[in-house]
């Protein structure tokens, strides 16, 4: 099983990444949890962007967030192919439905979603998780929680985004499997909203 969990920043989607991991353990999946940008060579890269230290138009970084995304599925050793043989189920914390809303600000929705197709093709997570939490909210959080913002955390941003992520899920209802989660809440409460989702998977 393939599961991508998207939000906005600030919706909580770590949190979940590690409680879900344990859920699919105690039921005696093997989990391999991951993430995007991913730890490989062009996600690094892509941190880098993010965090100011190097500076590129930001269709630039549209175009590294297709290549990263190839990498993290096509890596000899790392890949998530490889991991899915391995016997793996995988979680990732961010996946396509991440560049349709964050680079879709910058680029027509419709160049993100073909530059991806590839992706599409390689490996479709067998569901999305969404979790959904009001801007001004994840606003609040990610200023409690850390020291400097990132170059997409503003309120206005955030707003944009989750628009977006809502756009992307209406176009591609009919080719992807999206479930939207309350994230309002506590961790534990917003954990057994995901696994009675999840329950009826496994
Ligand atoms: P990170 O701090 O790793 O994620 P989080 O805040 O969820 O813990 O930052 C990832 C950032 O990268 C986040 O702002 C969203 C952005 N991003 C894109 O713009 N496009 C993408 O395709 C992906 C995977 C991430």
């Amino acid at each position: 099983m393939f599961i991508a969990l998207e939000g906005i920043d600030g919706s909580g989607k770590s949190t979940q990444l590690n409680i879900l991991k344990e859920y699919l353990e105690k039921n005696g999946r093997r989990t391999y949890l991951t993430r995007e940008p991913s730890d490989l060579s062009i996600g690094r890269t892509i941190r880098r962007y993010l965090t100011g230290e190097l500076k590129a138009d930001n269709r630039v970084i549209a175009a590294l967030f297709v290549a990263d995304r190839l990498e993290h599925i096509l890596d000899e050793k790392e890949g998530l192919l490889r991991k899915q043989k391995e016997g793996f189920d995988i979680i990732s914390d961010r996946y396509y439905f991440s560049s349709y809303a964050y680079q879709s600000v910058d680029m027509p929705m419709d160049w993100i979603i073909n530059a991806n197709s590839v992706a599409a093709e390689l490996l479709k997570p067998d569901i999305v998780i969404f979790i959904d939490i009001p801007p001004e909210a994840a606003m609040e959080r990610i200023k409690a929680g850390r020291e400097g913002t990132e170059l997409f955390e503003t309120k206005e941003r955030l707003t944009e985004t989750r628009n977006k992520y809502f756009e992307a899920f209406e176009k591609l209802k009919d080719r992807e499997n999206v479930i939207i989660i309350d994230g309002i809440g506590t961790p534990g409460e917003v954990n057994e909203r995901i696994t009675n989702i999840l329950s009826k998977l496994l």
